[in-house]
């Protein structure tokens, strides 16, 4: 069980960073659930639009069937533990459109790990040539919808759970280093 909180994690990542990112490896279905073990029933449905208590086989192998250009992923790891993965699946008739998916295991939320993820994705994307990040951010989760509009994002006219995210725009806006929001949102 992972006990660190958001406050140690972001005074690690400013004194001895104990968090890398890494690539998810072709097949890697264990770092696939062992962040999906790490989140919520709350989380699991903000990001898989479902309350799921397991992730089928098929979908742990969807998941880590990562291709470069196609199907990116990203993987942060804290003290060993996988606890964040970040992915982009480009679209196939619309290669300058990627889906975005992002999740952070629910005892390190708040910490700025999200945010690291999400510029590790947009640099990967952008070395591609993806121009845009659909996102879908269910209406409940208001505050991080408010976050993505005020970087640019708009909001699909046929499905108001899609966003549309300029990649430059959200690189602009998530480079960089952590904030000291991060503390204080976590103390
Ligand atoms: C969304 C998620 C990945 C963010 O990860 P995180 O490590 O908690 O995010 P960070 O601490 O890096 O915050 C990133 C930014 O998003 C905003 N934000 C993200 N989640 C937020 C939340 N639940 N409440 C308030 N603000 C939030 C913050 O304001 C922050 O902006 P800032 O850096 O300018 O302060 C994480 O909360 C999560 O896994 N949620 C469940 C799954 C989900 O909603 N995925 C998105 C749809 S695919």
């Amino acid at each position: 069980m992972l006990r660190l909180t958001c406050a140690s994690i972001s005074a690690q990542q400013q004194v001895s960073p104990s968090l890398r990112f890494t690539d998810l490896a072709a097949g890697d279905t264990v770092t696939v659930r062992t962040v999906f073990d790490g989140l919520s029933m709350r989380s699991r449905f903000l990001r898989f639009h479902a309350g799921r208590s397991m992730l089928p086989l098929r979908m742990q192998q969807r998941l880590a069937d990562v291709r470069p250009g196609s199907h990116e992923a990203h993987v942060a790891v804290l003290d060993d533990r996988p606890v964040g993965i970040v992915r982009w699946i480009r679209y196939a008739e619309e290669p300058q459109n990627a889906e975005l998916a992002i999740e952070v295991i629910d005892a390190v939320q708040a910490g700025g790990i999200g945010r690291q993820l999400a510029a590790r994705a947009a640099r990967s994307a952008m070395a591609a040539g993806v121009q845009w990040f659909l996102a879908y951010i269910d209406e409940s989760n208001a505050d991080l919808r408010a976050w993505a509009l005020s970087y640019g994002a708009t909001i699909d006219r046929r499905d108001r759970g899609l966003l549309r995210l300029p990649v430059p725009a959200l690189l602009a806006a998530v480079d960089g280093p952590i904030s000291d929001r991060h503390l204080h949102r976590c103390t």
